[in-house]
């Protein structure tokens, strides 16, 4: 079939066939469809869509683009989960969920991204660790994820080359916000790692990738859908982005908070709580728990023994990093030159957040990109973030602004203020709004 063909019957509102898709996936993975016909491609499914089975046949072809990673030479012993997220603000979940996870039996091989608009990425918060390389050769990929079980990399060119091409084609046609394209890129990449089970964690909110809350909960059905008949059992968790997850944004601000954590020191926290939840899924899906309870005495148990923070330490040696992270204070660059509350003009109770105002607060501060390829001041962010619910006054702050120079923390300083709204009127909204359950996972007829 000539690519125009395909590109006729989709334009015309028809449903293709597995074949023409994958035809036409290979044909972006390979160089052989021009940039025009790419256009047209994600143009005509933007405004016509998919259907399911389309979805689901764009997403294996997207996933067999490149290469699909081979664990049998390895002969692992646990299953190989990983979770992955739609990406919030202060959301460094990724963190201690990978080592948690390995602490208990799995293998997650964890290929992250990095910042997207307003959202932070897990490698530009782990890049603020010295030495630190997210592009390792494969020996040391394997290795870490025999040996440690986790390993947090970022994605190598052979994998799933089709969307890449596709997402810069459609970063620049406004066709990025289509459901069947943005199901497929997200899942391509992620089952390219050839899971046992994945756990999805879709943000909703006014911080998260769709602001449209109904968008969202399709977002996620969708994806939990597409993945269960490409053959993963996928749980989709839809967790709350109305307010930043840590109390931190900014990558190596997070990566400190990760630490207390991880070290025990904070045991208290609406991270702390969301990477339990999440983790419990994992563990559920791939069949090391036997119930919730099971999977919450044995991630207690594993946190409790210091067993997390040291197999996040020996990933981050492994990695190219010191091998004393826990101890060794200079492993994080020093704080940011200016660190300066952000006070509310009048005591009041936090009633709303806005999320992606904070996030684009991170981004001016240096801490996110304008556009690709900026570099990224690793120090700054924010702390302290008052949550929902919270009251402040002359001596709380709405946040703590840690920036390159005086004039950037007075030039974000409004903004800061500005994102937070108050009121006595108001529930603090949930953690998780949601989960979806794959059936294989929990025992149901799909
Ligand atoms: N993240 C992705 O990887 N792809 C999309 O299309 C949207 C978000």
């Amino acid at each position: 079939m000539l690519l125009q063909d395909i590109l006729a019957a989709k334009r015309d509102g028809q449903a293709l066939s597995s074949e023409a898709i994958r035809q036409f996936v290979m044909a972006i993975a390979d160089d052989s469809a021009g940039q025009e016909q790419i256009g047209a491609f994600a143009m005509a499914t933007y405004l016509n869509g998919m259907t399911l089975d389309e979805t689901v046949a764009l997403t294996e072809a997207t996933r067999d683009s490149g290469s699909v990673l081979d664990y049998r030479q390895l002969d692992l012993p646990g299953p190989i989960l990983d979770k992955h997220s739609t990406g919030g603000v202060g959301d460094p979940v990724s963190l201690i969920l990978g080592p948690w996870l390995a602490a208990c039996g799995a293998h997650v091989p964890m290929i992250s991204g990095r910042g997207l608009g307003h959202t932070g990425g897990t490698l530009d918060k782990l890049e603020a660790i010295a030495g630190y390389d997210v592009t390792p050769r494969r020996t040391t990929f394997e290795r870490l994820l025999k040996d440690v079980g986790v390993a947090i990399v970022g994605q190598s060119g052979d994998l799933a080359p089709a969307d890449k091409r596709l997402y810069a084609v459609r970063d620049v046609t406004a066709t990025v916000a289509s459901l069947p394209l943005i199901v497929a890129s997200i899942l391509g990449k992620k089952l390219a790692e050839n899971l046992d089970a994945l756990v999805m964690d879709v943000k909703i909110g006014n911080g998260a990738f769709m602001a449209n809350d109904d968008e969202t909960r399709t977002l996620a059905a969708t994806i939990a859908d597409v993945a269960r008949r490409a053959g993963t059992p996928t749980t989709a968790v839809l967790s709350d982005m109305n307010q930043t997850l840590a109390e931190s944004a900014g990558n190596a601000i997070e990566v400190r908070e990760c630490l207390a954590i991880m070290r025990g020191e904070q045991r208290d926290s609406r991270l702390l709580t969301l990477t339990r939840r999440l983790a419990v899924e994992a563990l559920l899906a791939g069949r090391l728990a036997t119930s919730k309870e099971d999977a919450e005495r044995q991630l207690e148990a594993r946190l409790a023994s210091g067993d997390v923070a040291e197999r996040f330490e020996r990933m981050v040696a492994g990695l190219g990093g010191p091998t004393d992270l826990l101890e060794n204070a200079g492993a994080l660059p020093a704080p940011a030159p200016v660190i300066q509350d952000v006070l509310a003009e009048h005591p009041g109770r936090v009633a709303r957040q806005d999320v992606k105002a904070l996030g684009m607060a991170v981004v001016e501060l240096g801490g996110g990109r304008r556009r690709a390829g900026d570099a990224i001041d690793h120090r700054v962010g924010l702390d302290a973030i008052a949550a929902i619910g919270q009251t402040v006054d002359r001596h709380t702050p709405l946040a703590r602004i840690h920036a390159a120079s005086q004039a950037d923390a007075d030039r974000l300083a409004a903004r800061v203020r500005e994102a937070f709204t108050f009121g006595d009127e108001g529930t603090p909204p949930p953690l998780v709004h949601e989960t979806l359950c794959d059936p294989s996972i929990t025992g149901e007829t799909p």
